[in-house]
């Protein structure tokens, strides 16, 4: 008798600790970077740039990421569905004339886990660690949020989405009965977080937030994007002319936004070498207009104070990113590639994208914020194959378990 009562409390009470760890978990909300939502689009175009390009379509269709698209040819209809048209009297960007754009997904995983609807493994983005998480008892849609958005702009034109992100933070936290959330950025993903956290007060961070855990955090800019203005970058798809894509590239303010900051590179140090002369930081109104791209100046203009000075977000930060990979460094162009062609690249230290001064940016919320700021670096973690590495997949599983 006595000995049966025991065991029943036992379980009663293990049960009560099986339930109380389980509510235990924090919810997270996952912040892709640049590239990392779906897009869908509906044309009504007024005109194409080719014949074979498609005018008009009653139907949403997959614009971004479908790879039937960036094969040759047809990746000029993309590009011209894609690109964003700058206003210079309201500087705001608008699309493509005719195409209407849609982010589809807001709040669910899914559209952040693939890029493709038809789930090519090739296009996963964050489903290895959506997995990961769903693994130790987070549930898609629950305890799992995601929030895509349109990542051609910066936040100065994101206002809508930053609203729905709020949002997004508290419904999240009420549905999960007053649990503070986490959340989590890849790549740009994290200035845009840190963009809306500077915004936030105090108080507001206190209550919803738990922790920012930032992969492959873009702190201060990279080299990347600047050779993105000048020549265009072909994604590795060697039949694809960099100088096509580039009208899209260049097109979008998180390109000028993402340039190398002043906070991280000095007024002097060399970013791009032309036969006829240099280029610096201090040089970026003059590159603009000798690559006949004076948009890009007003873009940079528009965007560059949004996280200058780059400012602690005031919460609890895990900042992880990948080390020793190679990553553009300084661009050089000859008289032949100048300014349309691909560079020669004299490479730096970082994560393939990200320059290793900018990921470390983050290091410099220690010394501007009360609450901890834990920094961990991982040894060949490419900035996209970062999302993949059961290394780094472990880790995040055991900050949220509270294991780290
Ligand atoms: C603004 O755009 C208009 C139309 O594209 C163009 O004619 C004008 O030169 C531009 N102004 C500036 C200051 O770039
Ligand atoms: C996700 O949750 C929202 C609200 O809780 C709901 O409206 C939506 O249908 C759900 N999505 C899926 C795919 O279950
Ligand atoms: C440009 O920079 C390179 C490398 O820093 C240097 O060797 C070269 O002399 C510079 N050229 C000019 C025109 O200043
Ligand atoms: C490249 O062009 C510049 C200016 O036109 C010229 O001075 C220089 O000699 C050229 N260099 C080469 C290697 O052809
Ligand atoms: C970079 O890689 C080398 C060789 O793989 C290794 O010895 C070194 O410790 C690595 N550096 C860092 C910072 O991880």
């Amino acid at each position: 008798m006595e000995l049966g009562r025991t065991v029943i409390i036992c379980v009663a009470l293990i049960s009560f600790l099986v339930v109380c760890k389980a509510t235990k978990l924090n919810p997270v909300i996952l912040v892709p970077g640049d590239g990392g939502s779906q897009f869908k689009a509906k044309l009504n175009k007024p005109t194409t740039v080719a014949s074979y390009c498609i005018k008009k379509t009653d139907y949403y269709y997959d614009l971004w990421l479908n790879l039937e698209q960036l094969v040759p040819f047809l990746i000029d209809c993309f590009v011209d569905n894609m690109r964003l048209v700058y206003d210079n009297k309201t500087r705001t960007t608008h699309n493509s004339p005719g195409v209407d754009i849609v982010i589809p997904g807001f709040g669910d995983t899914e559209t952040v886990e693939w890029l493709d609807h038809s789930r090519l493994s090739l296009t996963t983005y964050f489903h290895n660690i959506a997995e990961g998480l769903v693994s130790i008892g987070y549930i898609r849609n629950k305890t799992l949020k995601g929030a895509p958005f349109d990542f051609r702009k910066a936040p100065n034109e994101l206002k809508e989405y930053l609203k729905n992100l709020k949002t997004l933070v508290e419904e999240t936290y009420y549905s999960n009965g007053n649990t503070q959330v986490v959340l989590l950025g890849h790549s740009m993903g994290n200035p845009i977080t840190l963009y809306l956290l500077n915004q936030m007060p105090k108080q507001w961070k206190n209550k919803f937030i738990k922790s920012f855990i930032s992969l492959a955090g873009v702190w201060g800019g990279a080299m990347k994007p600047i050779r993105l203005m000048i020549s265009g970058d072909n994604l590795n798809i060697p039949i694809v002319k960099s100088k096509n894509v580039r009208i899209e590239q260049r097109s979008m303010p998180s390109t000028a936004w993402l340039m190398p900051s002043d906070e991280f590179w000095g007024p002097d140090e060399v970013m791009v070498v032309a036969p006829t002369r240099n280029y610096t930081l201090k040089d970026y109104k003059q590159l603009f207009k000798d690559i006949n791209y004076e948009t890009g100046w007003m873009m940079w203009e528009d965007t560059h104070k949004l996280l200058n000075p780059l400012r602690a977000p005031g919460v609890e930060v895990h900042c992880l990113h990948g080390v020793n990979v190679s990553t553009p460094g300084v661009f050089v162009y000859d008289n032949k590639t100048w300014h349309d062609g691909f560079p020669t690249t004299i490479p730096d230290e970082g994560d393939g994208t990200v320059n290793i001064r900018s990921l470390l940016g983050c290091q410099r919320f220690k010394t501007q914020q009360q609450q901890p700021v834990y920094h961990k670096t991982f040894n060949g973690a490419e900035h996209m194959q970062i999302l993949n590495r059961p290394d780094v997949i472990d880790h995040v599983k055991n900050i949220l378990l509270g294991k780290s």
